[in-house]
């Protein structure tokens, strides 16, 4: 099949290129012409694991191809996926100016039956105004407006698109729901169809509840640094349960990312339009917000005041294996330590670049062991690979203290405080620590 991706960002970029490697035949468009340069040239603007190769494959062998131009893709292809930002408004509302403008050009350039996919997360009704708005332009074509909502993650998104839990797709008729269901055919994979607004609602409601359980587990660990309890035991023994299952129980300083705040935020805001106060998700962000201020809150106790104090912050991005800093807890962890009179030395494998943007007052050194020179204290804020296999005792000699806190709960605390660290994590407990017990 012949199909277009709107946008050629993360989730644009990522469904164009592995829907080439599906067989279909792609045309990306974006209105960045620096980008659709590198694209041209089969680099990747952003890095996301096995993208380029695949890229460059399915360049060579005119798979895929790029133009700033919506209304070319609109003439040569019957299905169009939108793939453009939908970012928060100042009130959590989604931003929906980019989908507008998409849209309005599709019609523009159309002039036989097309398929439009929403493909980038959009409040639910939606799909039923932008049938309107297609409609006011467009007298005598046929179409349909889809839902097809993405699920990848960072860092794995080839590989979640290739292998996915399940395809979602929503629509109000059938001719669209058997082109969608065709397209995603050579996956193998469990397909889902639903009407629209179901499959619009599917995706805020899929991202809100894995928030939630990360706000959850992040709420038991708080409990458990009260009362010696250990949160990574609590959660092997929690997710056992194969009603709660072992995935996103992991605690630490908190989500990050373009999805999860975002779309908590549209989901409350969807909910008051239709007149519901949706206070559990609220509960949510608060719980988010207090694990990166409890963690400012530790490494200032540990040493008896950040001021005039030299933190090392091992890793920026909002997870591994990706260089996006936006919502990363990284950020309000590094500006309030700044605040708070303290110097911050950082290293991040992937992400320095783009933190220097938002982060322009931090010391950037070129690996973890230059970032330790000389620091009070050192903080684990993403869990790369690469620190997990940090030699510590050379970390512990080029430090001038001791103080070691650990926002993902990367090390065993007993053996980081027999190399004679004095350790904090997320919600742990071991034998011999000094316990604040309150109860
Ligand atoms: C997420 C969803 O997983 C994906 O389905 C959706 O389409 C987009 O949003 P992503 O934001 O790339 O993907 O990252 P994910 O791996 O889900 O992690 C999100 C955040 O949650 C990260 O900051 C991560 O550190 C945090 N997290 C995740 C935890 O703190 N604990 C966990 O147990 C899991």
């Amino acid at each position: 099949m012949k199909l277009a991706v709107i946008g050629c960002g993360y989730v644009g970029l990522v469904t164009g290129v592995c829907f080439a490697e599906l067989g279909h035949t792609v045309i990306g468009v974006d209105n960045d012409p620096s980008k659709i340069r590198a694209l041209r040239e089969g680099k990747s603007p952003i890095y996301e694991p096995g993208l380029e190769p695949l890229l460059a494959a399915h360049l060579r062998e005119g798979r895929i191809r790029f133009t700033e131009s919506i209304q070319e893709a609109a003439k040569e292809c019957e299905v169009l996926f939108i793939c453009v930002g939908t970012p928060p408004l100042p009130d959590g509302r989604a931003d929906l100016q980019a989908v507008e403008y998409v849209v309005s050009e599709i019609a523009e350039g159309m002039d036989s039956y097309r398929l439009i996919v929403e493909k980038s997360t959009v409040p639910v009704r939606t799909g039923r105004w932008l049938e309107d708005l297609v409609r006011s332009k467009v007298k005598n074509i046929s179409f349909d407006i889809a839902s097809n909502p993405e699920f990848l993650r960072e860092g794995s998104a080839v590989g979640d698109f290739l292998h996915p839990d399940r395809v979602v797709i929503g629509c109000n008729s059938e001719k669209a729901a058997s082109l969608l269901v065709n397209l995603y055919t050579p996956l193998n994979a469990p397909v889902l169809v639903t009407d629209l607004a179901s499959a619009e609602l599917i995706k805020h409601a899929s991202n809100s509840f894995l928030a939630m359980k990360i706000s959850y587990i992040n709420a038991v660990a708080q409990v458990c640094e009260k009362t010696g309890a250990d949160i990574n035991k609590v959660a092997v023994g929690l997710g056992l349960d194969k009603r709660i299952g072992p995935d996103f129980l992991k605690a630490g300083i908190g989500y990050g990312g373009t999805c999860f705040p975002k779309d908590l935020r549209a989901f409350v805001s969807i909910a008051e339009e239709c007149g519901l106060d949706f206070g559990l998700l609220k509960e949510v962000e608060k719980v988010n917000d207090a694990m990166w201020q409890g963690f400012v809150r530790k490494i200032d106790d540990m040493l008896g005041g950040v001021s005039g104090k030299t933190i090392a912050l091992l890793g920026l991005a909002f997870k591994p294996n990706t260089d996006d800093m936006r919502f990363a807890p990284s950020i309000p962890i590094a500006q309030t330590l700044l605040q708070m009179g303290a110097k911050v030395k950082t290293y991040d494998p992937v992400a320095m670049e783009n933190a220097k943007k938002v982060l322009p007052h931090l010391q950037y050194c070129s690996d973890a062991y230059e970032t330790v020179d000389g620091a009070d204290a050192v903080a684990i804020l993403t869990e790369w690979n690469e620190f997990k296999t940090l030699d510590l005792n050379m970390v512990k000699e080029r430090m001038k203290g001791n103080a070691f806190a650990d926002g993902r709960n990367l090390f065993a605390p007993e053996r980081i405080e027999q190399m004679g660290y004095a350790y904090v994590g997320i919600g742990r407990s071991w034998p011999g620590m000094a316990l604040p017990l309150s109860v």
